[in-house]
């Protein structure tokens, strides 16, 4: 066995010993792992330490300082934990280090690209034949696809965006949902847009975006909406507003970074009418759980994406399907590969089964909670559930006290101007033992500061 072959076996016994460890271990690490990592903190060495040392530091200090995101009572910001098959792929993968730009470059990767974004668009039921590129983030999939619109906006409007940039350009109009993610105003932002240029879609009383308050759209208008608001999981009623967008002439792009997955799944008719936009993001690394980073804009003009996108060069000609034409990247790894893998291993059944295993647990923990004595702030459509305490101190207090027992982890929002936290169903590991475990902290939790107060 050369030095190779040992470090990556070594690799590979860690890596198992602390997935078999997983489920016992604290979602947030504690303050002993915390202090552990000034291991990290050594000079820049002359000469270079062996890899067995080097993997050993990174697990021996950074394994008990892990997140465990990948754990069953993760429950924050809907961060899936990683599917076995979609994480053997990508371990596999680390093994080829493919450039996967294009056909070219890796073939295996864009064939397998290839069907994974087939396979995405029939089982979202998005239109077939739109571009899919596979990048990192729903945030950079939001990039992608704005821009996108812009360029096909403005080429409407008689505007060569390619040739004469944005100086002078007709203004165009972005509208997001008073509820829009940071990510979608990050993208917006990014691409140029200030706030003073955007326009508030106001919601309703669920967070969705109100179809009689709805700004005046026309055919220079960005509009933005979301499929799976992030505190409640609420959909924009698609139906009743994209149609009259399309008529405006607008371009309507959805936010699906978790929500989108319901459209897999027997609630389906919450996205319903989602299908007539004209471009969508969600992410693989969500509620698919595989592991990070793989997020997928998909976009029904495949050619618009492709050319806003384009990075052809007289050395790097390729096909109009190049993932280096549907991504912000050139150079990348294959990403859409642990997506056909899920896929692949979970099928149309698997992946309906685990949304709608999430959803259940998450009605069923807020008719739990309620009984105990919380306030559930939201419908619980999806698998979110959104909670508060009697006064605000103690949503705060309740929160941390869970967190510190080390039973579970979910993250704190807020809503309508008030504390929250908002616990996210989403990992495939999560079980019943999990859910119960999690209502018993919190019960325990709300218990013990109103003893206190
Ligand atoms: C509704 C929504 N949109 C966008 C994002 C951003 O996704 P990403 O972290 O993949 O960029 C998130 C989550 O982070 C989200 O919940």
């Amino acid at each position: 066995m050369n030095d190779e072959q040992r470090l990556m076996d070594e690799a590979d016994r860690r890596a198992s010993g602390y997935l078999q460890g997983i489920g016992g271990r604290r979602p947030y690490p504690g303050p002993e792992a915390l202090a552990g990592l000034a291991a990290f903190d050594e000079p820049l060495p002359q000469q270079g330490h062996d890899g067995l040392g080097t993997l050993a530091l990174l697990d021996q200090a950074g394994s008990p300082a892990t997140v465990a995101s990948n754990g069953p009572r993760y429950f924050g910001f809907v961060i899936g934990a990683a599917l076995p098959a979609a994480a053997a792929a990508d371990r596999l993968l680390l093994a080829w280090d493919q450039a996967a730009s294009t056909f070219d470059s890796s073939p295996v990767s864009a064939t397998v690209e290839r069907v994974a974004a087939a396979w995405l668009l029939e089982i979202l039921d998005l239109p077939r034949g739109s571009g899919v590129g596979f990048g990192t983030s729903a945030t950079a999939g939001t990039v992608a696809c704005l821009a996108t619109a812009r360029r096909a906006l403005l080429a409407r409007a008689g505007w060569d965006l390619d040739r004469d940039g944005l100086a002078g350009a007709p203004a165009i109009k972005v509208v997001l949902s008073a509820t829009a993610h940071i990510a979608v105003r990050k993208a917006v932002r990014v691409l140029g847009f200030g706030s003073a240029q955007v326009i508030e879609a106001p919601v309703d009383a669920f967070g969705r975006v109100d179809p009689q308050r709805l700004p005046a759209l026309d055919d220079r208008t960005l509009l933005c909406l979301q499929a799976g608001e992030v505190n409640t999981g609420e959909f924009d009623p698609f139906s009743d507003i994209i149609p009259h967008a399309k008529r405006a002439g607008a371009w309507v792009h959805v936010d699906g970074a978790f929500g989108l997955w319901a459209r897999a799944s027997s609630l389906h008719p919450l996205t319903a009418g989602v299908d007539a936009a004209d471009s969508w993001t969600t992410d693989g690394h969500k509620w698919l759980n595989t592991p990070y980073d793989g997020a997928v804009a998909v976009c029904r003009d495949a050619d618009a994406l492709a050319q806003a996108l384009n990075s052809d060069a007289a050395y790097a000609q390729s096909s109009r399907d190049a993932q280096k034409n549907l991504t912000l990247e050139f150079s990348r790894r294959p990403r859409g590969i642990a997506i056909w893998a899920a896929l692949r291993t979970l099928g149309r059944d698997g992946v309906a089964a685990m949304v709608e295993q999430h959803c259940a647990y998450a009605s069923a923990l807020a008719q739990t909670l309620r009984g105990a004595g919380f306030e559930v702030l939201n419908r619980v459509v999806l698998n979110q559930v959104l909670v508060r305490c009697a006064d605000d101190a103690q949503t705060v207090a309740v929160r941390q006290a869970v967190i510190d027992s080390g039973a579970a982890w979910f993250g704190a929002s807020l809503w309508q101007g008030r504390p929250a936290f908002r616990i996210s169903v989403s990992s495939w590991r999560t079980g019943p033992a999990d859910m119960a475990q999690l209502a018993a902290a919190l019960t325990q939790a709300l218990r013990a500061c109103a003893a206190e107060q």
